[in-house]
């Protein structure tokens, strides 16, 4: 059985204060209106990560996770912030691997398949996003591009480590532009992703993976991209930042 999944990317975006109300808003709503088993994940900034993780009780359905780590263990990196600190600030999970991150922090394939293992070994679980840009998705060359993305940064992984990674689905073109992947468009890459694993490790690996969708996902549209057979829930951006609006994305999970 693979779990279903909602994890809010707040990006560069919420200072401490404002990060620790919208964090106990959420809290609150969970608890009042969701009873489902689906995952629920926050990737703040980094520095908000310790002040939240404090704030969790046992049992909450919360978790955390951060939105990049370097990957080294540790050293002079002047700015940097490793999967070891991430793990002792209280994250459980961390996106690697974002467009953002390719695109304006120059990451690579091989660096990020450096970044899975560091993470792996500090026992945090990946959060690894693919994804082709709008150039990409018309001249037809997308389905390479999803699959060099995975097996030049991931299939080097054994079986074992392999199954602790999410993989998300972001299409580039989708982020932030209001342009969502139409939920046929997002379920052919899904199923796509997942016939590749399982040439790569095996069917039930494949089967059990998460992979979830990211790009403009919103309470609209939430249900019908999650009814996929394919797709296990959702990488938020910006309505992720109003707690209202992500709650209502994970209760559509409520109805996978
Ligand atoms: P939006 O939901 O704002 O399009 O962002 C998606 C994303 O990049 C999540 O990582």
């Amino acid at each position: 059985m693979r779990k279903s999944i909602v994890a809010g990317n707040w990006k560069m975006n919420m200072g401490l204060k404002e990060g620790i109300a919208l964090f106990s808003e959420i809290s609150e709503l969970l608890k009042e209106e969701v009873n489902g088993d689906q995952g629920v994940i926050v990737c703040p900034p980094f520095i908000h990560i310790s002040s939240l993780a404090q704030s969790l009780e046992s049992g909450d359905k919360l978790q955390l996770g951060a939105q990049n780590c370097h990957q080294s263990d540790s050293g002079a990196f002047t700015g940097e912030v490793s999967a070891s600190m991430l793990a002792s600030a209280g994250a459980a999970y961390v996106i690697i691997g974002h467009s953002e991150r390719r695109l304006y922090f120059s990451e690579l394939n091989p660096d990020l398949a450096k970044k899975l293992d560091v993470v792996l070994k500090n026992g945090i679980a990946p959060i690894f996003c693919i994804g082709e840009t709008l150039e990409q998705r018309n001249d037809g060359s997308y389905f390479e591009v999803i699959k060099s993305q995975l097996s030049e940064a991931a299939f080097h992984l054994a079986e074992a480590d392999f199954s602790k990674l999410v993989i998300a689905y972001e299409p580039v073109w989708a982020i932030g532009t209001g342009l969502t992947a139409s939920p046929e468009q997002a379920q052919e890459i899904h199923s796509y992703i997942r016939t590749l694993v399982a040439e790569k490790y095996n069917q039930s690996l494949a089967n059990d993976l998460t992979i979830l969708y990211g790009g403009s996902c919103n309470p609209k549209n939430a249900s019908e991209l999650f009814a996929q057979p394919d797709i296990d829930g959702g990488l938020i951006g910006g309505a992720s930042l109003k707690a209202r609006d992500f709650v209502d994305i994970i209760k559509a999970l409520d109805q996978k």
